[in-house]
């Protein structure tokens, strides 16, 4: 186990009707807040009205930005950066999934930035000062509710980065697992995908901490416990609570502390994202048992018998490549009971910018658990075609 400093502070306030805690929260804060949100999901299904009312009874000043885009945009960002100074704003408050907060996120550094909020993502550790984020989470999926990270992109140039700064980790998030109710089937799929792959990011790391590893595996099977309940009944509480509270765990640097390495499929998958703005988690799955396959050898065999058997409860055969393969097929098999689109092409993604994607993607391969070559993130895109 290496050496590692512990602290998650974010305050989590988890549970129906938890929202009441919003407003004093806020106001030990800031008195004036952004109100970040998305397209306009949370004022169909009430959220937004829950989270005003919260404001204004505790007679915080909110000024509002709507509209923050699936894989959020740089543009988005600057607009937010220039509202906050403009109104002398002191916390950012995401309503949203992932990309809601990781806009807040990059608007709450980029503010006490001095120079262009694109720097910041570049480089997480430009930000040497922030305004405070807070989230109230609507979609189990990111994990963005408890992390130090923000993915943003800029598709004038077709990349998509990802940064991180403990500076701009929520102080607090409401996970309300009501409020995800109204996630489409999709999305949830899609969602649960992304916390798989958050956790197989960690899983497979070449310093096996054994509880971290054990951790991995519990959180890996409640996903996969209660991702098909949650789609199948949308209001089934305990299967949208499970997936809501396995997504922080996934992320918030819990299960990587000891054994960290860096992670290999999402940089891949966000190649896709940058080009063909796909949604995230549906890319990670299609890649996701490619990448299996590619890093499987006889130096990781042990590891996917491992996998094989405590996720997927294989059992020990002779063969170890056999049994290695079978814990594979089952993870392509469950994200295709999802109704995850499984390839490519069905994503709208043809051979056009593979080449460009690889390169990009190949930057990323320092210190993985497989370090993959260009080639290889290529044969991956051919395979996943
Ligand atoms: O925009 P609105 O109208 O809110 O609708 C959203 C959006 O269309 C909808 N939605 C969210 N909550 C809902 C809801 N619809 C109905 N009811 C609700 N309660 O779902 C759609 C997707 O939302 P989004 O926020 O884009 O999804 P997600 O949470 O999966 O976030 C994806 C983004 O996060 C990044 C991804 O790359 C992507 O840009 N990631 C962030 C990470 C982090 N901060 O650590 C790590 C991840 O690996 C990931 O890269
Ligand atoms: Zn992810």
């Amino acid at each position: 186990m290496n050496n590692f400093i512990y602290s998650i502070p974010t305050k989590i306030f988890f549970g129906e009707g938890q929202i009441k805690n919003l407003g004093h929260e806020v106001k030990k804060y800031a008195d004036k807040v952004l109100l970040l949100y998305g397209g306009g999901s949370i004022k169909k299904n009430g959220i937004y009205d829950d989270v005003v009312k919260q404001l204004n009874d505790n007679a915080v000043e909110f000024v509002e930005l709507a509209g923050v885009e699936p894989n959020p945009r740089i543009q988005t960002v600057r607009k937010g950066v220039d509202l906050c100074r403009k109104e002398n704003v002191k916390l950012v408050l995401a309503v949203g999934g992932g990309s809601t907060i990781d806009c807040a996120k990059a608007i709450a550094g980029a503010t006490k930035y001095d120079g262009d909020a694109w720097d910041i993502v570049l480089d997480g550790r430009k930000i040497k000062d922030s305004l405070y984020v807070a989230s109230v989470l609507t979609l189990a999926a990111t994990g963005s509710e408890m992390d130090v990270a923000a993915v943003i992109s800029d598709m004038t140039k077709n990349d998509k980065i990802g940064f991180k700064s403990e500076l701009v980790r929520p102080v607090f998030s409401v996970m309300d697992p009501t409020y995800t109710y109204s996630v489409s089937k999709y999305q949830t799929a899609a969602g649960s995908a992304d916390i798989i792959s958050h956790i197989l990011e960690s899983y497979f790391s070449n310093v096996n901490t054994y509880m971290n590893v054990r951790n991995c595996e519990a959180l890996l099977k409640t996903v996969i416990e209660f991702a098909p309940i949650a789609i199948k009944e949308p209001t089934n509480y305990e299967a949208r609570a499970n997936l809501m509270w396995a997504s922080s765990w996934a992320i918030n640097d819990f299960i990587k502390l000891g054994n960290e390495v860096n992670w290999t499929v999402h940089p891949i998958e966000h190649q896709l994202s940058a080009y063909y703005d796909i949604t995230h988690g549906v890319g990670l799955a299609i890649i996701t048992p490619h990448w299996m396959r590619a890093v499987l050898s006889d130096i990781t065999v042990e590891k996917f018998c491992e996998f094989a058997h405590n996720v997927w409860d294989i059992p020990y055969i002779e063969d170890k490549f056999k049994m290695a393969n079978d814990g594979i097929d089952r993870m392509e098999e469950y994200f295709k009971s999802l109704d995850i689109p499984m390839t490519l092409r069905e994503v709208g993604i043809d051979k056009e910018n593979f080449d460009i994607m690889a390169t990009k993607a190949a930057k990323s391969m320092v210190n993985n658990y497989v370090e993959l070559t260009k080639e290889q993130i290529l044969e991956i895109f051919e395979k996943a075609l």
